[in-house]
């Protein structure tokens, strides 16, 4: 068993990615540079354009994608070909923000059907803690017939990329492992050192791993949460929280967060992993809950800021054009999943206002399919009276200098910076009504 690692070094067994989506793209092109990789997705759609040399996640980019020697599959038999299974499939919530487990359960099912003795299976999902163990490791024993700790072993490595981001990359950044014993450990520790360059961290246990990654998550969203909150007492009191923040931030042990939306799958899902635990044993996670309820009133707080300011700003509410620059739940990114912008389009559309959206950078198929909205990729700034900048794209604050210049900002206008990417001071003049976070 202990022997896997040379083993795939030396190109005598494969490792497998399961689920290649932001998480599982990156790693299973990274492993293939050294080793035999087999990428499996179940769905079709994406393995054909993976295929075709195009990456809809812009992760790792269809340059690499053309080049890689990842073995593209949509069908799970094949995975009896690998040895060294990674799991990287969604976790998401649902309605009720309760964890939604049907695609780790699908692909542990999957992956135990073609399960081979002497494998090891790493998952990489975020979940609570409890979740390999408990929940994983009876369905692949159900569906091999095999015994986990004899015939086969489990792992558990959580992922700590940040999609979108260039400098926090899979061979930049620390990468917690777990082994359910010693031998185990060594084995994914080894294999996870051929592609995380700067070094593995051996966590004592699975569940401290599966913990470590739930709260690292959990800690953002309070963090942020604590700063919507600032925000909302700052702006009653007409003092800029940026500015607030600026001057806070001079003292050493003063931790750097911003207000903000809090979407997509990891922060704005994560804590709700815990707290789901947290009740199962009997306990009512109160600051974890608090940070959540806040964090997702965002949308509509920042709908009804703009609704009061365009009446500061006299205009007819019934006429207003309103355009709302990006759409993904975070900057740079593709990424629409889960976006909390989609809440201010949606309390807008309560008062009667029907939104643009412009975003050079989201995946507009996949947010016509998810939430119906149609996004321009083209700027027709001149007709439009009320701007709300919802998401930090460096193409904004590029964009920004032009879009002065063009003189398109004339006349009256309502600017909603909700990051505060912009220089306030810029709007200082009576034309325009200004307001950030
Ligand atoms: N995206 C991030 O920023 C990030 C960062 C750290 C951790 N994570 C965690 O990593 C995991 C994956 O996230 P992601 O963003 O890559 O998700 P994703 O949706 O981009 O990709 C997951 C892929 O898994 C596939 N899939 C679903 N069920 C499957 C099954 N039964 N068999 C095979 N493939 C299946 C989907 O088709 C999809 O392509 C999640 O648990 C997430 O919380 C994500």
């Amino acid at each position: 068993m202990s022997k896997l690692y040379n083993k795939l070094v030396n190109k005598q067994a494969t490792l497998s990615l399961i689920g290649l989506g932001y998480v599982g793209m990156p790693i299973a092109v990274a492993f293939a540079n050294e080793i035999n990789v087999i990428g499996y997705d179940k769905n079709s759609e994406k393995i054909e354009s993976y295929r075709n040399g195009v990456d809809p996640t812009n992760e790792v980019g269809d340059e690499i994608i053309k080049k890689t020697k990842v073995d593209f599959t949509d069908k799970a038999v094949n995975l009896e070909k690998a040895m060294f299974h990674i799991v990287a499939v969604p976790t998401p919530v649902k309605e009720d923000h309760t964890p939604d487990l049907r695609p780790v359960i699908s692909a542990s099912e999957e992956l135990g059907k073609h399960l081979v003795k002497g494998s090891i299976v790493v998952y990489e999902s975020t979940v609570y803690p409890g979740v390999t163990e408990e929940i994983c490791v009876p369905i692949l024993e159900r569906e091999s017939g095999l015994k986990c700790g004899e015939d086969f072993k489990v792992g558990y490595s959580p992922e700590r990329i940040n999609p979108g981001d260039k400098v926090h990359r899979l061979d930049t950044i620390v990468k917690i492992v777990s082994g359910m014993d010693e031998e185990s450990l060594e084995e994914i520790a080894n294999v996870y050192q051929i592609v995380a360059k700067a070094g593995v961290y051996k966590a004592e246990s699975i569940k401290v791993a599966e913990a470590a990654k739930v709260i690292e998550n959990s800690q953002r969203d309070i963090n942020i949460a604590f700063m919507n909150e600032l925000s909302i007492i700052f702006d009653k009191m007409n003092i800029d929280t940026k500015s607030v923040l600026e001057a806070a931030g001079t003292k050493w042990n003063f931790l750097k967060f911003y207000p903000g939306l809090v979407g997509g799958h990891c922060i704005g899902v994560d804590p709700y992993y815990l707290a789901y635990k947290a009740e199962q044993i009997g306990y009512h996670p109160e600051v974890i809950m608090a940070g959540r309820r806040i964090n997702d009133s965002m949308g509509k707080y920042i709908a009804e800021t703009t609704i009061k300011k365009i009446i500061k700003a006299d205009l007819d509410i019934k006429k207003v054009k309103v355009c709302i620059l990006g759409f993904t739940f975070k900057e740079n990114c593709p990424d629409t999943r889960n976006t909390k912008v989609y809440d201010i389009v949606k309390e807008l559309q309560e008062y009667g206002i029907m939104p643009d959206i412009y975003d050079p950078v989201a995946d507009c198929k996949e947010a016509k399919r998810l939430y119906d909205v149609n996004i321009l990729n083209k700027f027709k700034s001149e007709k439009y009276n009320v701007y709300v900048i919802a998401v930090g794209h460096d193409n904004f604050k590029n964009e920004y200098g032009n879009l002065l210049e063009k003189d398109y900002l004339k006349n009256k206008k309502v600017i909603i910076d909700v990051k505060g990417i912009f220089d306030n001071s810029i709007f200082s003049k009576e034309e325009y009504v200004y307001w950030r976070l």
